[in-house]
């Protein structure tokens, strides 16, 4: 079950309106056709790992824990190709010798992570997990690319899951995972040449799947559940553009009220988003302890996933660098 929440965003706050001086763009045009006003990009000295500690850490002062039996992390952006960059976490917050491993699901990856979590915890391999997404999109954007450079932003979110009861709040009641690798160049980074390597995006072929995946694998938690679309408390989508957020909402019969979107001030935080979507919510009372809840994410390769659980009494804690 979920114990425990943490996020971390870097300090640097890019607004539409800056990002115009250098991209071929406005801020009308950002703010009307993906909600984005604001991003977060790290500062030279910030990598995704010093994001990822810090929401690992918040997380673990969440819970009230100072170990875990396991350690998940959910990156697009790692700081190098291999080694994984979960050891150094774990070493990193003092976690000892325990078992550390990145998974690789692009905007999916902390639903992706979060599942592979509750499986160390139901083989009996882990009492508790601590789960941290942490993304650094900054770094693989073409600045020249107006599609990707508005969208994209820097963040990490961290979830601690320990060992619980089926029936308490915090058990995950549901998960949905998938994929169409028969898609995986619809968002990719070429391997070489070139600049960059930049992130390469077709922005409205991706847009189409998203809405699809996204709203039929809710469904399939919120049947699994034995719930209606009208029983959802609070639907936390993934963060990448406003229209998705309100074309899956409207979809599902979800209302607006019902429906997170905190994109405005943050971006698409790719792995991040739905973590920091959650403490965003827990922050303005939206999200509350016993709100049946169902967290959706879509993203490259292409890969989707959806978990439903009741909202339990958990804190978030938030640092900034
Ligand atoms: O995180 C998971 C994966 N990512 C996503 O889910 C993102 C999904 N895609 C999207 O959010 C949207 O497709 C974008 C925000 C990337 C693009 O918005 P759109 O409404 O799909 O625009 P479009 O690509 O259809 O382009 C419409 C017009 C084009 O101009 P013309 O050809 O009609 O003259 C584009 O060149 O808008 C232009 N355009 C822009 N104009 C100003 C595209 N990007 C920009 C921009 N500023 N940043």
């Amino acid at each position: 079950m979920l114990t425990g929440l943490g996020s971390c965003l870097p300090l640097g706050v890019v607004s539409n309106a800056e990002l115009a001086l250098t991209v071929d763009t406005s801020d009308e045009w950002v703010r009307t056709r993906t909600g984005i006003s604001a991003r977060r990009h790290v500062s030279e000295s910030v990598d995704v790992m010093d994001l990822a500690t810090a929401a690992g850490r918040n997380a673990l002062i969440a819970a009230e824990l100072a170990s875990v039996d396991a350690l998940v992390l959910a990156t697009s952006t790692p700081r190098r190709p291999c080694p994984a960059g979960a050891p150094e976490i774990a070493s990193r917050l003092g976690l000892g010798p325990i078992p550390a491993f990145d998974v690789m699901a692009m905007c999916s990856g902390f639903l992706y992570a979060l599942s592979t979590a509750a499986g160390l915890i139901s083989a009996g391999v882990a009492q508790s997990v601590l789960v941290v997404a942490a993304e650094t999109y900054s770094r693989i954007l073409n600045p020249d690319d107006r599609a990707t450079a508005v969208i994209f932003g820097d963040g990490a979110g961290a979830a601690v899951l320990r060992r619980g009861e089926p029936d308490e709040p915090g058990a995950l009641l549901a998960m949905d995972l998938g994929s169409d690798g028969s898609r995986s160049d619809l968002i990719h980074v070429p391997g070489s040449g070139g600049e960059g390597p930049y992130l390469v995006m077709e922005g409205r072929k991706v847009y189409r799947q998203a809405i699809e995946k996204i709203s039929a694998s809710s469904m399939r938690v919120i049947k699994d559940c034995g719930w209606a679309t009208e029983d959802v408390d609070l639907l936390v989508p993934h963060q990448a553009n406003a229209r998705i957020v309100q074309a899956v909402a409207q979809r599902l019969g979800i209302a607006e009220e019902r429906t997170v979107c905190a994109i405005a001030e943050v971006g698409n935080t790719a792995a991040a988003s739905i973590p920091l979507a959650l403490s965003t919510a827990m922050g303005s009372g939206a999200l509350a302890p016993g709100h049946r809840t169902v967290l959706t994410a879509f993203g490259g390769g292409l890969t989707w996933g959806s978990a439903a659980l009741i909202w339990p009494r958990v804190r978030s804690v938030h640092s900034e660098l």
